[in-house]
């Protein structure tokens, strides 16, 4: 029987130092190579970036106005240009008056509505959210920034798992029913960094309609991706209409960008809410900017409207250069390291920019490590847990978008290299420690 440890073990040790000698020899072979790759943040490809390359002329010198308002000037509040917020408006599947259109950062939008929050609560507190010790809900495996963000502007996070069909609903209702100074959740509804998951009708219908403790609980929902499929289109959802379905309709904003569709530090970033609560924004903003930039709106609107197909054919074109990328991350994972889990397991997203690989032992530190010293540049180990501390020490968010297709492909060999060495030493350090045990 193999439960018999006298008569696993000798074929266990036999196995261990071979498969750790086989592991180092093909490592040792990748580093010696001298390779200087990076897969480490979300970017789009200078092909990527090409494809949009006609907003630089998009307007000419004669382009002075958009909607009559003279584009060199103060034109028409902080809201944004009429034309861009009917344009983005469209995009998230919303009225022109439930949307301001902003510069060039979602992220800027995000910490505006939380930093508004904090010093002055938002329409449903009963004040600034600063003096209540405010925590925030976020999911994990996710975005580095967000926590960033968060933490920067003094909140405490709490965790809830990420699952394939959205986050951990009843973790995330478990957390918001018990106190009240949990002000709310911000998270990726589609194709989710890093792992591109997308949340479900079903789901989304619930966290909508989430029991809280606090009157003020607000959903942030990043939707960074909302159309950045590589296939067919996921169901995408509307947070402002399942709030407002729910009875509670100023509790959710929806941020996106252009960052990924576009150009990334070039383009425009949006929020959409209730009107309340644009009218809510637009009185903050209002005190600290006459207005957003407006030749850079029209911009946008003139090329995105002139493209064929419009923003969508922009976005076939984008993944017909991307998707070969992900095929590339998952081929080569199931080639080197199986399917069946002996190694890691990994998403293969349907969109987004992220691909998310959990390995099977507590090794993403120094598959990291190891990676690094082979030249290939990884998403530090850790990053996508808040305070860069992952309790598992598995999680490894992968990048494929910014490099080239054949440097992916080269660049996931040396990380599946990586993993098979960090897993057998891993392996070969457990079997030494047992044996110690033992004797
Ligand atoms: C989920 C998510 N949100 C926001 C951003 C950045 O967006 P922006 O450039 O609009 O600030 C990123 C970029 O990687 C992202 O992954």
């Amino acid at each position: 029987m193999t439960s018999d440890p006298q008569s696993t073990a000798p074929q266990a040790q036999a196995r261990e130092p071979q498969a750790l000698a086989q592991a180092q020899a093909a490592y040792d072979a990748f580093r010696a190579r001298g390779l200087k790759l990076n897969m480490q943040r979300g970017q789009p490809s200078d092909a990527d970036f090409d494809l949009s390359n006609g907003l630089l002329g998009a307007l000419g010198e004669t382009d002075l106005s958009m909607d009559g308002l003279d584009l060199r000037n103060y034109p028409g509040g902080v809201a944004g240009l009429p034309s861009a917020r009917r344009l983005f408006a469209a995009y998230l599947d919303v009225k022109s008056e439930n949307i301001v259109v902003w510069n060039n950062a979602s992220l800027e939008l995000q910490a505006f509505v939380l930093t508004f929050a904090l010093l002055h609560g938002t329409r449903h507190s009963t004040g600034p959210w600063v003096h209540q010790k405010p925590k925030f809900i976020v999911t994990t495996p996710g975005y580095d920034r967000h926590f960033l963000l968060l933490q920067t502007l003094g909140f405490e996070l709490l965790s809830v798992d990420m699952h394939d069909d959205g986050p951990d609903v009843e973790a995330a209702e478990a957390l918001a029913a018990a106190d009240p100074a949990v002000k709310g959740l911000l998270f990726v509804p589609t194709y989710s960094n890093p792992g591109g998951e997308t949340i479900s009708a079903e789901k989304a219908a619930r966290l909508a309609g989430l029991k809280a403790a606090a009157p003020d609980f607000t959903i942030l929902a990043d939707d960074a991706y909302r159309a950045h499929h590589l296939d067919d289109a996921a169901q995408t959802v509307n947070f402002v209409a399942l709030c407002r379905d729910a009875g509670v309709p100023d509790r959710a904003f929806v941020f996106a960008s252009t960052s990924k569709i576009t150009f990334a530090g070039g383009g425009l970033g949006f929020v959409a809410s209730s009107e309340d609560n644009i009218r809510w924004l637009s009185t903050y903003l209002n005190a600290q900017s006459i207005g957003p930039n407006k030749l850079e709106q029209a911009r946008h609107v003139k090329f995105l409207e002139s493209y064929p197909g419009g923003i969508d054919g922009l976005m076939k074109d984008h993944a017909a250069l991307i998707a070969p990328k992900f095929r590339a991350v998952d081929e080569v994972l199931r080639a080197e390291l199986g399917e069946g889990g002996e190694y890691a397991t990994w998403t293969n997203p349907r969109g987004g920019y992220f691909s998310s690989l959990n390995t099977a032992a507590p090794v993403a530190k120094r598959v990291i490590q190891l990676a690094e010293e082979a030249g290939v540049s990884l998403t530090p180990a850790g990053a996508t847990y808040p305070g860069g501390n992952d309790p598992h020490d598995r999680n490894i968010r992968l990048a494929p978008t910014r490099p080239p297709l054949n440097e992916v492909h080269t660049s996931m060999q040396v990380v599946a290299a990586c993993i098979r060495l960090a897993t057998e030493e891993y392996r070969a350090s457990e079997g030494r420690a047992g044996g110690q045990q033992d004797s």
